[in-house]
């Protein structure tokens, strides 16, 4: 089934993922932001001798990636759902076949984005912004229902936003609010430049998407599978800061409290070790071809 003429997603740090990634070992490869297709491609041509599982809430793109993947046959197994329930799915799946890598690239992909129907748009004529459309929380009930305190706290939290009160009151006085335009109209943009609401959306999204605790779920079953190279792609600074702080938690050894005298844990916690100390950020020549890129940060660390 061709569900989209074209492919409607750039993978960001393609040839640093491919660097990081691509081997002529035998094992599987989790992508557990399958979105589009467009690492897991890259990886199935470059890899000959790797087998994908791919993980996507999003049957959207789920249907997508199976077509386009197609080629590969039964290298290829796809798994709809949450990350953070179908990573132990998918290490259970082959529980001969070592995994090499697992791979999340997360946050929305350019097609959930403009979609209009999709509701994550300034444009959107609803308000949903669910990245997987069977699960209950949506951005219609966030912004309807919560109270004034909740909404500056996820304002705060999640979009960084120094106006959170202020915008909070004046959502909860303009209720009902039913579309994204209507939304956006709360903080109109004024000449150029990124539209003054883009923090707002960002909140409500990883609000109704519960993103944060996804990830940190992730981070947390990523460490019981061993030999493995992780990769996070990470798109805010809030996602950036708990990728950094895990893999530094996994990497060490001691886990005594900072005010021991001394070791009493064993000194033998380290989960493996981190591989990049600064995170992997995009070339100028991608930034300028996909200004998407500009934000992403690529983390990497080995398990035993
Ligand atoms: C940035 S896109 C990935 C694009 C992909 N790397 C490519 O090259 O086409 C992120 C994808 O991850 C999915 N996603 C985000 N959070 C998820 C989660 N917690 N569990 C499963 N999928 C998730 C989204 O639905 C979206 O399709």
């Amino acid at each position: 089934m061709k569900l989209l003429n074209s492919i409607p997603h750039k993978p960001v740090l393609l040839r640093e993922v491919l660097e990081a990634f691509q081997t002529e070992e035998s094992g599987i490869f989790i992508d557990a932001t399958l979105g589009y297709g467009g690492h897991s491609s890259a990886i199935l041509k470059t890899s000959p001798n790797i087998n994908l599982i791919g993980i996507d809430r999003d049957k959207t793109a789920i249907e997508f990636s199976k077509d386009r993947l197609s080629e590969f046959g039964d290298r290829v197994t796809l798994l709809h759902g949450k990350f953070s329930e179908k990573i132990e799915e998918a290490t259970n799946l082959f529980p001969d076949i070592p995994i090499l890598g697992i791979l999340a690239d997360i946050g929305v992909s350019s097609l959930q984005l403009d979609e209009l129907d999709r509701g994550f748009s300034f444009e959107s004529n609803n308000l949903d912004m669910r990245m997987d459309r069977e699960s209950g929380l949506d951005a219609e009930y966030v912004v309807n229902s919560y109270s004034e305190f909740e909404l500056e706290k996820i304002f705060k939290e999640f979009g960084e936003m120094r106006n959170a009160k202020k915008v909070a009151r004046v959502i909860v006085n303009s209720r009902p609010i039913r579309s994204g335009v209507e939304l956006a109209s709360i903080l109109p943009k004024k000449g150029k430049g990124t539209h003054p609401a883009t923090q707002l959306f960002q909140a409500i999204r990883i609000e109704v998407n519960r993103e944060l605790e996804e990830l940190k779920e992730f981070l947390n079953s990523i460490q019981k599978v061993s030999g493995a190279k992780i990769g996070v792609i990470s798109f805010h600074s809030l996602e950036d800061r708990i990728v950094k702080e895990k893999f530094r938690e996994m990497a060490k050894s001691c886990i005594c409290p900072p005010e021991s005298f001394k070791c009493e844990c064993g000194d033998n916690h380290e989960k493996g070790y981190i591989l990049t100390k600064k995170p992997i950020i995009a070339k100028a020549d991608e930034v300028k071809e996909n200004p998407r890129s500009r934000s992403a940060k690529l983390r990497l660390f080995q398990t035993k």
